[in-house]
């Protein structure tokens, strides 16, 4: 059944949701209903031990084949599932461009954003994926997600023509981000023991989406979240972020951690994907966003998997007597559609593909 917000604040909606950059203009007094997390789930302000600082991996160190960063990686992606790469050869350049390229767009009237709104049930278009029902909380965010690779994903309606030069910039971008994505690969092999194109090889013509999150301040960041725990649906994910302000957190040893923005450094995190194939030696670990009270704060992640006609499973090599099977086989666009037609929550997308223990 549906409940109405209890607070007199504007009913602008994209779709059926609420666009929080109109709702914060509007000061609100009090937070929508609608956005107050239960007790549970609110974020706690509580100081995190700087020694929890997500692991840095110099990609120039790996291009010159040192095994002690190869054994760093191996190590952040066991127990962390999320490093920051620094030298990873993008232009810094290109990285601020697609940054202030971002933040014109959400900076550009609603109207001009509605002319490419996401439809209920899809992930391409400005508004919020991920909403099914009208009890469910929302997050405080924007987004603009956006198909890129193969062609075929692409919805050329969906690909904003302003501000100008957004769309080439974000061509560009996304060869580079690809290109990093197929050498965080190999590297990641190597630290597994494999042949380095294993991955590469098996993901046929890799799929690539783009999703760009504006977090507007939040006069209550201890009720809201900007975005709902959740583990990616990806193999890898790339997330650049403003350093302005920090707003991911993983969680780690039941605690939430923040990932310290590093300049021009991007944060990778290993997606359900690899979890699968490492039959969980490498971990998709479960991550979410929360606001501040005077800073916005914007990101551009992009998700890269493998085909949708590919078939996957865990790997011989991490199957033994002493590691059971985790995981049955499946399709990759089977568990793509079933990711992006559940709501977010935690790691229980990864229970598609968990084979049921017995014990
Ligand atoms: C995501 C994500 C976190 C952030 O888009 O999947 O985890 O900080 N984003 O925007
Ligand atoms: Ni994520």
């Amino acid at each position: 059944m549906a409940r109405a917000p209890r607070s007199a604040s504007p009913t602008v909606k994209v779709g059926h949701v609420h666009d929080v950059q109109e709702l914060r203009k509007a000061r609100p007094t009090n937070i929508p209903d609608r956005y107050v997390r239960d007790m549970a789930e609110r974020p706690t302000l509580a100081s995190i031990p700087t020694s929890m600082n997500i692991p840095v991996i110099d990609m120039s160190e790996l291009k010159q084949q040192s095994q002690e960063e190869l054994a760093k990686l191996a190590l952040a992606c066991e127990e962390w599932g999320f490093f920051q790469v620094i030298n990873h050869g993008i232009n810094t350049m290109l990285l601020e461009r697609i940054q202030k390229l971002s933040m014109e767009f959400f900076m550009l009237p609603l109207e001009e954003k509605e002319k490419y709104p996401m439809a209920p049930g899809t992930i391409q278009g400005y508004g919020h994926a991920f909403v099914f029902s009208e009890n469910q909380k929302l997050d405080w965010c924007n987004m603009l997600a956006l198909g890129v690779e193969p062609r075929f994903m692409r919805d050329p309606k969906l690909w904003p023509t302003k501000p100008a030069h957004f769309i080439e910039t974000l061509d560009i971008y996304s060869k580079n981000i690809r290109n990093l994505c197929q050498n965080l690969l190999r590297f990641i092999s190597k630290s597994l023991g494999l042949k380095p194109d294993v991955f590469n090889d098996m993901f046929g013509a890799a799929v690539q989406a783009v999703r760009m999150n504006y977090y507007p301040p939040c006069s209550r960041p201890d009720l809201v979240l900007g975005l709902s725990p959740h583990s990616d649906g990806s193999a890898l994910t790339v997330l650049q972020q403003d350093t302005g302000s920090v707003g991911l957190q993983i969680f780690k040893e039941n605690t939430w951690v923040p990932v310290h923005p590093i300049p021009n450094a991007l944060v990778i995190n290993i997606g359900d994907t690899i979890e699968v194939l490492t039959n969980g030696k490498y971990k998709s670990v479960e991550h979410r966003a929360v606001t501040n009270k005077e800073k916005d704060r914007l990101s551009v992640v992009t998700f890269y998997a493998p085909s949708y006609e590919i078939e996957l499973g865990p790997l011989p090599e991490f199957i033994d007597k002493n590691r059971p099977c985790k995981y049955r086989r499946y399709n990759h666009g089977e568990y793509s559609r079933h990711y992006i037609t559940n709501k977010l929550e935690g790691k229980r997308s990864l229970d598609f593909a968990k084979i049921q223990s017995n014990f």
